[in-house]
């Protein structure tokens, strides 16, 4: 303003005059459309967005000790539209702001975002929190950011994380999977012949979908997930929590130590309950060392239909845990399994005796990901539908841990070759995915 004064003081009524035109020909075009590019961007200046996205599933939140995941659509919840699964430092959680970037702008205003911490953190300093925003009205939102008190002036300098799930929700008919596995946190190990055995078993069973999180892994076993990952069977997605904090090996800080509860378990198992959400009718929330194994039916579907007939509220399925220990095992019988050798790990066909359950039962879960707002890994903390556990003898799943720490005496020993009810598709199908990521090189040596 004080230029303009300073030309109609001088009088410049020309200048002023050839001022103004250039401003309303240049910045505010005619229906022509004859602008060039470059003076359109400009006009959007510095609100234009998002100008830096995050591709990584975990981005740390500036000016806080927090970590972002992944944005959610979710009007589950009356008032909020977005879930932001986060890992929140406990101990310095501070108010947050939500700021959106409608179509293309970044929006004129924020509002609160609620921080809903959950209630499983076993003592570690971070835990899993959900960020709950509500969009603005008029903003057709694209992607979210999250503002501290210090940074909110510094707006043209967020990351923003994409909002997903944003399509309308598909009829249930119309989704993509019966069945996807949640597999969280692959660490360090290099077992491929357990994962190929066990992933052939799940398609066996009708899972369409196994998506696992990858903090690091062994050379064989990455040749094999790479190739499952290009056939589609497998979603890879990075989980590089060793870069931001020091995770623990344990689930009790007390025992252990360590940021957070087993390399952030609970988070990834959150995370892929909502990735899964418009895309799978069950979500199975289990380790590789576990097969959720029905005993009356050849697949998990006719037996999750009848379930789901007799016990239409259900959302949550509790399943028992057995365990199939490494020994023993009659080495006489392992002569009718192929070996497979060279293919780092053990054979999970050799895990035919179990432990006879002692009346301490321990569950894992599937679940209906759409009636379920918070997971744990054995049960749900917040969820919408009702629960169920299913009877052993329908279905169980067949834990067989790399080592056990205790022997059981024989009498309390029972052998179950429910696995081998496969064989005849299970072993040909795991010989070719061994062949296909390059695993049998000693096949031609012996
Ligand atoms: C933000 O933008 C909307 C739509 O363009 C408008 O109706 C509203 O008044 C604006 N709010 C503020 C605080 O400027
Ligand atoms: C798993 O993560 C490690 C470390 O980032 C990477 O080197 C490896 O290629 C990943 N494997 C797969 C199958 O994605």
């Amino acid at each position: 303003m004080e230029k303009w004064k300073n030309l109609r003081r001088k009088f410049f009524f020309l200048s002023i005059g050839i001022f103004i035109f250039v401003v309303v020909v240049v910045i505010f075009p005619g229906p022509d459309e004859a602008i060039p590019n470059p003076i359109r961007n400009l006009r959007r200046g510095p609100n234009s967005c998002p100008l830096e996205t995050s591709d990584k599933t975990i981005t740390p939140l500036k000016n806080t000790k927090h970590l972002l995941v992944s944005a959610y659509m979710d009007q589950r919840v009356n008032g909020f539209d977005i879930r932001i699964i986060s890992i929140f430092r406990r101990d310095s959680i501070q108010p947050l702001q939500c700021l959106f970037c409608c179509a293309g702008q970044v929006s004129n205003t924020t509002t609160p975002a609620k921080i809903h911490e959950h209630s499983d953190n076993f003592g570690f300093p971070f835990a899993t929190t959900d960020v709950m925003c509500q969009i603005p009205q008029t903003c057709r939102a694209t992607h979210v950011s999250l503002l501290s008190q210090l940074d909110s002036v510094e707006v043209s300098s967020q990351i923003w994380l994409p909002i997903r799930n944003q399509k309308t929700k598909g009829k249930e008919e119309e989704l993509q999977y019966d069945f996807t596995v949640c597999i969280s946190n692959l660490f360090e190990f290099n077992n491929a012949l357990q994962y190929a055995q066990t992933l052939e078993m799940y398609r066996l069973l009708g899972v369409g979908r196994v998506v696992i999180y990858n903090t690091s892994c062994g050379p064989d076993l990455d040749r094999l997930l790479q190739s499952y990952s290009k056939e589609g069977f497998v979603e890879m997605v990075s989980w590089p929590i060793t870069q931001y904090m020091n995770p623990s090996r344990g689930w009790l800080f007390s025992m252990y130590g360590g940021d957070i509860h087993y390399f952030g378990q609970l988070a990834t198992l959150n995370e892929c309950i909502y990735r899964s959400m418009d895309r799978s009718r069950y979500v199975l929330l289990h380790d590789i060392d576990e097969i959720i194994m029905p005993y009356q039916h050849n697949s998990l579907k006719p037996l999750m239909d009848i379930l789901q007939q007799q016990h239409p509220k259900v959302g949550v399925f509790f399943i028992e845990k057995h365990i199939y220990p490494k020994k023993p095992f009659e080495e006489s019988k392992s002569g009718l399994l192929p070996k497979w050798r060279g293919v780092p790990s053990f054979n999970i066909l050799e895990r035919i005796y179990k432990w006879v359950p002692d009346g301490k039962a321990e569950y894992k879960l599937i679940v209906q990901p759409r009636m379920v707002e918070q997971t744990s890994v054995h049960l749900v903390l917040e969820k919408f539908g009702e629960e169920f556990k299913i009877p052993p003898e329908l279905c169980h799943i067949i834990h067989a841990p790399l080592s056990t720490h205790t022997v059981q005496p024989l009498e309390k020993i029972q052998l179950d070759t429910r696995l081998w009810d496969f064989n005849d598709k299970l072993i040909p199908n795991v010989k070719n995915v061994l062949r296909r990521a390059g695993l049998l090189r000693s096949e031609s040596k012996t």
